[in-house]
């Protein structure tokens, strides 16, 4: 069951899936932080169901509370080690904007390349559905104390394409754009990385394979990889 985030307190419930089911479309942000930039999201897109997902209820209470009356709008406690089966198969597109932490080793491609987690994340998405990923090069590249102390150590070069494609190949994600120096998102950490001129890779992975619940297999055609990559271009510059 998803403990649901209103302010402080939380709110067990396993009618959420059904809820997202009733829009055209739906999207999580996975360790949304204090979940600012989903509200925000879903206030200009009302036919999106938005879901801010963290593992620190904290974090997004106040957002939480100040924006509880917005429909399409939710907030959830869970770790991505746990994301609930509930939810599996229920995203068009999930952002993974700045992580640190197990999050970040696990969309990193850390952990040998081998992360469940990663397939935990692979599985909320719907056939074709579209996964972003920014990734704060500096903790990698200029501060191996900082990522020492976050668990990173094992985190490949993230601007090492080839890396990434495995680990994500593993999970059913095919890597359709690869990109350093993307525009940092819009978001808390975004903002604070941008004033110290930090530098992001951006990843957008499509899911080549369907979730077991989706029926076939996606083509993997050079075609629809095309297609795929011309819209997932502009999905991630829109994250900016
Ligand atoms: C650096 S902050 C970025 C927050 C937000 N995305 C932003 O850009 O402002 C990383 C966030 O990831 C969350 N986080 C870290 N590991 C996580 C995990 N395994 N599952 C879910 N959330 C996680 C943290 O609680 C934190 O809020």
């Amino acid at each position: 069951m998803l403990g649901i985030v209103i302010g402080k307190q939380i709110v067990a419930t396993d009618t959420l899936p059904a809820t997202m089911g009733g829009y055209q479309e739906c999207h999580i942000d996975l360790g949304c932080g204090d979940g600012k930039y989903i509200g925000k999201i879903a206030e200009a897109h009302p036919h999106v169901f938005c879901l801010g997902i963290d593992a620190v209820a904290a974090n997004v209470a106040e957002t939480s509370r100040k924006r509880r009356k917005q429909a399409n709008l939710a907030y959830a406690r869970a770790g991505a080690e746990s994301l609930p089966e509930s939810l599996h198969g229920t995203a068009d597109r999930v952002s993974v904007i700045l992580p640190w932490g197990s999050l970040m080793l696990a969309v990193g491609g850390g952990g040998g390349g081998n992360s469940a987690t990663l397939g935990l994340i692979a599985r909320l998405l719907k056939l074709h559905g579209t996964l972003e990923v920014v990734l704060n090069l500096s903790v990698y590249q200029n501060d191996p104390l900082y990522a020492s102390k976050q668990g990173l150590d094992d985190l490949p070069d993230p601007t090492d394409k080839s890396a990434l494609q495995a680990a994500y190949a593993r999970v059913g994600l095919t890597v359709i754009d690869h990109r350093k120096d993307v525009p940092l998102p819009q978001t808390r950490w975004g903002r604070q990385l941008h004033r110290q001129r930090r530098q992001a890779v951006g990843i957008v992975a499509k899911i080549a394979i369907a979730n077991e619940s989706q029926g076939e297999e996606t083509p993997r055609t050079s075609d629809s990889g095309d297609k795929a990559g011309a819209k997932a271009t502009s999905s991630l510059t829109s994250m900016a």
